[in-house]
C-alpha cells in the first residue's frame, strides 16, 4: 500500500513552482535540437538559476588545482602544481580524517577551517569577534537555513509560526518556510525606491498577520535575489530595531556578499548589529547565511555554505546542533571551497597574479554585464529596470498588454510564465517568471542571471529584444 496518506499535508500542499512548466518545455527543446530538428536557435541560454558555471563562467584556477590536489594528493609530490597551491592543499589534507577527502569531518565542519572561516568573518566585520563554535558549515546555505528553520517552526503548536519575508523572494526559501509547516508573511520591497526595504512596510505585513499566525523571524536577503538592491547601514539599523522590538529571530541570507558592483559597499548585519551596541548588540538573536555556490567564485554543485548564530540561547544551539548532527557532515570538497573563499591567496603567494586576474575579469564582466542590460532592457517598449546594486540577478518589471495577459488566463498560467514560455520558444532563452518569486499583485517580471560571459549575455539581449517587439506587435 502506498504510504501517500501519511506524508505530512506541508509537504503535500507545498506550491509547485511557476519553473516546472518552463522546466518541462526546455527538457523537450533540448531534446528536438538534439535531433536535428530545425528552430530559429541553436541552443538554449538558460539563464534561470544563480549558477555561473552553467552560464559559461570558468572556475578559478587556484580552487580547483587545490581541489585537484586534495582529491588526488599524487599531485602534491611533483611540481606541476605552484608551491601555495601544495601548501595550501597539503594543509588542508592535514585537518581531514585519514588525510582524506573521503572521509567524514566533524559535524559542524572541520575544525580548522571553521577557525578560518570565523576569522575570515572578524576581518570582514572591522575586527567584530567571532567564535568558530557559532558557526555549522552545512552543504550549501540553503540546507543551513532549512536546519534553522526546523527549530523556529513549530509544526505542532496551536498557532501556525509566520517569517517575515521579502516579496519578491528567492523560492526555496519560502517552500522550505511552508513544507515546515510555516507560513509566510510577504512584504514587499518598493520597486520605484530601487527595491528599497521599508520599515513602515514590515508593520504593514505584520499587522497584516495579526490573528492567524505567529510571526517569529524575519528574513532578509541582502544583497537581493531577485531583486539586485544592496541594503544600506541605516535601512539595516531600522531592521534590527524592528526585529527587536517585535522580538524576531532575524534571518539574513548575505550569500551575495561578494557581488556588489555600484557604488553601495556591503556591510554584514553581524557588524550593524555590534555597531548598534548594547542592549542590541547582545539581544537580537542573528543567524548569518554565506556560501561557496555565490561570488566570483560560482562553485554551486560543490555544495558549502555557512551559518554564523550571534545572541542564540545556548540551549537552543544545542539543538540546533542535534540538528546538524542528521546530517553527518557536509561534503568536504564544499568545506574546502569555503576555506578558499575565505581565505584566497595574498599579494606576493605564487597563484596570487593569476588569481587576482581572474577574479577581476569576472568582476570587470558583470559590471559590464550590469550597465548593458540596465541600457538594453530600459530601451524597450514595456520594460523597465531598476539599477542592478549587487547580486546574480536582473528583475525587470514588463508592462504586459491586456491581450496578452488575458491569453495567459485562457491557458491557465501566470502571465509573466506565459512571457517566459513564449521566450523560450520563440527565442530558446530560458528567464524565470517573477510570479515564481512573488510580486505585487498586478506587476510582472522576469529573472535572469547576469553572472555569464560578456558575448553570451550581448546574445541574450539580442533574442530578447527582437522576441520582445514581435511579442508586443502580436498582443498590442
Ligand atoms: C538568496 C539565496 N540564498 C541561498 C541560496 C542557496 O545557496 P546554496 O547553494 O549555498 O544553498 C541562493 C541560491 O540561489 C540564493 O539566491
Amino acid at each position: 500500500m502506498s504510504v501517500l496518506q501519511e506524508i505530512s499535508s506541508n509537504v503535500k500542499n507545498m506550491k509547485q513552482l511557476e519553473y516546472s512548466a518552463l522546466a518541462r518545455r526546455l527538457k523537450q527543446i533540448k531534446e528536438d535540437l538534439r535531433q536535428g530538428v530545425r528552430k530559429p536557435f541553436k541552443e538554449v541560454i538558460d539563464v534561470s538559476w544563480g549558477d555561473p558555471h552553467r552560464g559559461g563562467m570558468k572556475p578559478l584556477t587556484f580552487v580547483r588545482q587545490v581541489l585537484a590536489a586534495c582529491l588526488y594528493p599524487q599531485l602534491l609530490i611533483d611540481n606541476k602544481l605552484p608551491v601555495d597551491v601544495r601548501r595550501r592543499a597539503q594543509k588542508l589534507l592535514d585537518g581531514c580524517a585519514g588525510r582524506s577527502v573521503g572521509s567524514y569531518s566533524a559535524t559542524g565542519g572541520i575544525p580548522e577551517i571553521l577557525q578560518r572561516v570565523s576569522e575570515f568573518i572578524s576581518r570582514r566585520d572591522g575586527g567584530v569577534p567571532s567564535d568558530p563554535e557559532n558557526i555549522f558549515i552545512c552543504c550549501g546555505s540553503q540546507w543551513a537555513l532549512t536546519r534553522i528553520l526546523n527549530v523556529l517552526v513549530n509544526a505542532e503548536a496551536a498557532f501556525t509560526t509566520g517569517v517575515l519575508a521579502p516579496a519578491s523572494c528567492h523560492r526555496t526559501t519560502t517552500l522550505s518556510i511552508e513544507g515546515l509547516g510555516g507560513v509566510v508573511i510577504p512584504y514587499y520591497l518598493s520597486e520605484e525606491q530601487g527595491w528599497e526595504l521599508q520599515v513602515e512596510e514590515l508593520q504593514r505585513a505584520l499587522e497584516s498577520a495579526e490573528g492567524a499566525c505567529n510571526p517569529i523571524a524575519l528574513y532578509v536577503i541582502n544583497p537581493g535575489n531577485p531583486a539586485g538592491h544592496v541594503q544600506s547601514r541605516r535601512s539595516m539599523q531600522e531592521v534590527i530595531r524592528f526585529a527587536s522590538e517585535k522580538r524576531l529571530f532575524l534571518l539574513a541570507d548575505e550569500v551575495y556578499q561578494g557581488c556588489i558592483y555600484g557604488e553601495k559597499e556591503f556591510v554584514s548585519y553581524k557588524r550593524v548589529l555590534a555597531e548598534m551596541g548594547p542592549p542590541l548588540s547582545d539581544t537580537v538573536e542573528l543567524a548569518s547565511f554565506h556560501s561557496a555556490s555565490k561570488g566570483f567564485m560560482g562553485e554551486c554543485g560543490l555544495r558549502g555554505g555557512y551559518v554564523e548564530l550571534v545572541n542564540l540561547d545556548p540551549a537552543v544551539q544545542k539543538y540546533i546542533y542535534n540538528l546538524f548532527t542528521t546530517d553527518s557532515c557536509a561534503p568536504l570538497l564544499g568545506q574546502i571551497a569555503l576555506d578558499l573563499m575565505t581565505n584566497p591567496p595574498l599579494p606576493g603567494d605564487p597563484s596570487y597574479f593569476q588569481f587576482d586576474q581572474e577574479t577581476q575579469h569576472i568582476k570587470s564582466t558583470v559590471v559590464k554585464n550590469v550597465k548593458k542590460v540596465c541600457e538594453a532592457v530600459n530601451g524597450l517598449q514595456g520594460f523597465s529596470c531598476q539599477g542592478v546594486e549587487g547580486g546574480a540577478f536582473a528583475f525587470p518589471r514588463i508592462h504586459l498588454p491586456a491581450k496578452a495577459i488575458q491569453k495567459a488566463k485562457d491557458v491557465g498560467m501566470q502571465p509573466d510564465t506565459f512571457y517566459c514560455l513564449k521566450l523560450l520558444e520563440e527565442a530558446g532563452v530560458l528567464a524565470s517568471p517573477g510570479s515564481e518569486f512573488g510580486q505585487k499583485e498586478g506587476t510582472f517580471h522576469i529573472r535572469f542571471c547576469i553572472l555569464i560571459p560578456h558575448d553570451v549575455l550581448e546574445e541574450l539581449l539580442r533574442r530578447l529584444t527582437h522576441f520582445h517587439s514581435q511579442f508586443m506587435k502580436d498582443f498590442s
